[in-house]
């Protein structure tokens, strides 16, 4: 089956400029210059791309579908989840999947693989959250990296579930560096943020705010500072997830200055959301997340767009882990109950397009920080990520001057708010192709449940 994609300006990290793309089946074969080719009469499908953005499926190398925390499992599942992904331009996911305290790692992969098996939408792959450290666990990582998954996240925050001491650190990270595989790290420091966390509610300070109030940003820097150490000790790769602030951000880029293979990832809720933007009392709990939002007024926002701008931040990923608001009902009179996480796999490329819009960056910049980064810091590339002969055939029809307003009432995740409700977007996905296969056409799913395939990892070629 050949498949036409004419008229449009192709978009890469590279540049962009008017190009047809031909597909063959489920591959990429070329970029041709328009009309120089003989496919405008014999390709099966013509894509007609006029005014439009064509660029590779994008890559969200940080989500959470069905994941079990805090007593509930977060609300979008791999089908809604997925399928929400695909409607914002998202062809490929790479999720966290878990061990479990005294558990295996491959028995995490197995329970993750039977979630998203034949329920996905998009392509997808794991990493998987180490949680306990130990000489056998350490054994298994290899045979965990030799079924493509090339990555694992390590954990300073959460000392009741996911919590690693410096010494574990060391230790996992000595032998990811043996076998190639990166290290994801959530880095705040959780056993002072617990003493702050006990202090707020001994004074009765119970509301949602006091959850970002107990997790200041000097102690997700102060994290990152001894992670980025310990890893180069080490002699690992490292990414630090989800960096919220500037400190955290300066931290980061200190490592790299000093030419350690550690790269940044941030998300769209720190790029758009502030303490500032908070609803009174328990309304609030829909932004609880970790790290959490920071203040608008101390610069971090600022800092983290021109990090996305100026390159470094390597990575824009969602951290999607939507709750419903009845779900975050358990932190009503405890903000510690709330189930932290935000829904927004489905509106990454659109938050950051509007970046583009704004001319924060340019259209290049953002594929390169949605879709080819994330690509080889998750050992995708050139399979993701990327338009070029050979590649996967996941490719968007992006319109870049269409208005949207995002709302609960028409977004696609499982979650019956929006933490963005209201905000006006330029741009919009329009068509999808997930392996040459129409998933997305003018705006509504069209593909079938279970289209996504596993994605085996091989080691991050970002550095
Ligand atoms: O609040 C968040 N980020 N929830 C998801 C779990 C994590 O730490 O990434
Ligand atoms: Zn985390
Ligand atoms: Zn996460």
């Amino acid at each position: 089956m050949r498949t036409l994609i004419r008229g449009g300006s192709v978009v890469s990290a590279a540049g962009s400029g008017s190009a047809d793309l031909l597909i063959d089946d489920d591959k990429v074969v070329a970029l041709a210059d328009p009309g120089s080719h003989g496919w405008s009469a014999g390709a099966d499908h013509v894509i007609d791309a006029t005014g439009r953005y064509v660029l590779p499926g994008a890559v969200d190398i940080h989500t959470h579908m069905e994941l079990p925390v805090s007593g509930t499992v977060s609300s979008d599942d791999f089908t809604t989840g997925t399928r929400a992904a695909l409607l914002g331009g998202t062809t490929t996911i790479v999720d966290y999947a878990g061990q479990e305290r005294g558990g295996g790692l491959l028995e995490g992969v197995e329970r993750w693989q039977a979630r998203a098996e034949g329920r996905a939408c998009a392509d997808y792959g794991f990493h998987l959250m180490v949680t306990d450290v130990r000489p056998d666990t350490l054994a298994e990582l290899g045979t965990l990296a030799a079924a493509g998954v090339s990555s694992i996240k390590l954990f300073t925050a959460y000392p009741d579930t996911n919590y690693s001491d410096d010494g574990r650190i060391l230790q996992a990270m000595r032998r990811a560096a043996d076998l190639d595989v990166m290290v994801m790290m959530h880095a705040e420091n959780g056993i002072a943020i617990d003493v702050l966390r006990a202090e707020a509610l001994a004074r009765g300070d119970t509301d949602p705010i006091h959850h970002l109030l107990t997790r200041p940003a000097s102690l997700e820097a102060e994290a990152v500072e001894r992670v980025v150490r310990l890893a180069e000790v080490a002699g690992c790769q490292l990414t630090i997830v989800h960096i919220s602030s500037a400190d955290a951000l300066h931290a980061a880029v200190a490592g790299r200055d000093r030419g350690l293979p550690v790269f940044a990832e941030t998300c769209p809720q720190y790029l758009w959301l502030a303490i500032e933007d908070l609803p009174d009392g328990f309304d609030a709990a829909r932004y609880v997340c970790s790290p959490p939002l920071r203040w608008r007024r101390e610069g971090h926002q600022q800092a983290l767009w021109d990090g996305v701008a100026t390159r470094r931040v390597d990575a824009v990923a969602t951290d999607h882990c939507p709750f419903t608001w009845e779900q975050k009902q358990a932190g009503r009179g405890d903000f510690t109950r709330i189930p932290n996480g935000i829904g927004s796999v489905e509106h990454r490329l659109d938050l950051l397009h509007q970046g583009v819009a704004d001319g924060r960056m340019s259209p290049a910049r953002w594929v390169e920080v949605c879709c080819t980064d994330p690509a080889r810091l998750a050992g995708l590339h050139p399979r993701k990520g990327v338009l070029a002969p050979g590649s996967d055939a996941d490719v968007v029809v992006y319109d870049p001057a269409a208005e949207q307003v995002l709302s609960a009432d028409t977004h696609h995740m499982n979650v019956d708010y929006s933490v963005f409700e209201g905000l006006t977007i330029t741009g919009r996905t329009e068509t999808v192709l997930l392996r040459g296969q129409v998933v997305v056409e003018d705006g509504t799913y069209v593909g079938t449940p279970g289209d996504g395939r596993f994605l085996p990892r091989g080691p991050s070629t970002a550095s």
